[in-house]
């Protein structure tokens, strides 16, 4: 599964890029607001940092707007992902932005038929938010299951990208579920080489080690 990471902020994507941990970072209108930074600055050195697909997204309500801003947004770099919402109109601008070899993530996807729609519009991404429907009771986790079933019955190429991403513990299961990327805040991802056993262990470790008097170095 490859991780991409769901902010824009430039120290946090620099750390865990280091590490090797990313293969792409995401961003949205609420997460360009947040870093406070003007949205082509920010995604040009977002772009230049990471080889990955870095999503920016649209925000035209209108098929025609949603093109046009995204040619923009492509100008930016060519690891550019065009970000488009699932309406009629999204999936009318996927259509021609892909049409013309560009990367489109099609985004606020929360039932099976959209992703769907997304693919038959061909979209390299589908973002399934899984969050925002356990913020509801529903089963966050069946949506992205559900999708992949859908996919692997007709070999669709449309990456299943599991977005809204809030705990360790979903990254786990939409790994199960065979989710092809999934993107969440950088604590998130930082958060999965937690375990108190782990904590506990070593605790134990250094104790006794102190007790040999030994030094390795
Ligand atoms: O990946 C989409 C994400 O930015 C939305 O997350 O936590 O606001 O539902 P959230």
């Amino acid at each position: 599964m490859k991780f991409f990471v769901d902010t824009a902020d430039v120290e946090a994507i620099a750390e865990l890029n280091d590490l090797g941990m990313v293969d792409g970072v995401t961003t949205n209108p609420s997460i360009i607001m947040k870093s406070g930074r003007d949205i082509k600055e920010v995604t040009k050195e977002i772009c230049d940092m990471v080889s990955g697909p870095v999503s920016a997204e649209t925000v035209a309500l209108d098929a025609d707007g949603m093109i046009e801003e995204g040619r923009e947004l492509a100008k930016i770099a060519d690891n550019i992902a065009i970000k488009v919402p699932l309406t009629w109109a999204g999936l009318k601008a996927c259509n021609v932005l892909s049409g013309e070899g560009r990367m489109v993530n099609v985004t606020l996807c929360f039932s099976p038929n959209q992703a769907l729609l997304a693919a038959k519009a061909g979209a390299t991404f589908i973002s399934p938010f899984l969050g925002r429907l356990d913020d509801l009771n529903l089963e966050g986790t069946d949506l992205i299951a559900d999708i992949r079933t859908i996919y692997d019955n007709y070999g669709f190429e449309t990456n299943i990208l599991a977005a809204s991403i809030r705990s360790a513990n979903h990254m786990k299961e939409v790994a199960l579920i065979g989710a092809d990327v999934a993107t969440a805040p950088p604590n998130v991802i930082k958060s999965m080489a937690n375990h108190v056993l782990t904590d506990k262990g070593l605790d134990a470790f250094m104790k006794d080690w102190a007790k040999t008097g030994q030094k390795i170095l």
